[in-house]
């Protein structure tokens, strides 16, 4: 039993571990920003990296976004800007 619980708890911080900034917008997005999200947003990873950080810092503001702006206000409102570097340092040309 013992063994059981340690197992769980070295794989749930492994999960963590692998999981990053961008891990929640892959539902959407892609795991590597390759999909039209919900069939309206550009392919993300097709966006210049300064691109993808406008966008996110314009949907934070208020200056950016489509009909749809409204969801991507509420996934991107609690990113830092360390965590932007850490999306665009993955995503975006
Ligand atoms: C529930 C689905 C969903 C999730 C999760 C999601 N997005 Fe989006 N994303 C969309 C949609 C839909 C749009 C287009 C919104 C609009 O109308 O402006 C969009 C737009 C964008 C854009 C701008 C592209 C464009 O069309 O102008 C960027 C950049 C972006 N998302 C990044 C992210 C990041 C980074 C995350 C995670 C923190 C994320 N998204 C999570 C659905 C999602």
């Amino acid at each position: 039993m013992k063994k059981i619980v340690t197992l769980v708890a070295v794989l749930g911080l492994s999960t963590l571990a692998m999981a990053d900034a961008f891990t929640k917008c892959a539902g959407c997005h892609g795991a590597a920003g390759e999909k039209v999200a919900l069939g309206k947003s550009k392919v993300i990873s097709e966006m210049s990296k300064a691109d993808v950080a406008a966008a996110i810092k314009g949907y934070k503001d208020g200056s950016y976004g489509g009909p749809m702006k409204g969801l991507m206000v509420a996934q991107v409102k609690d990113l830092t800007d360390a965590d932007i570097a850490e999306i665009t340092a993955k995503i975006g040309k």
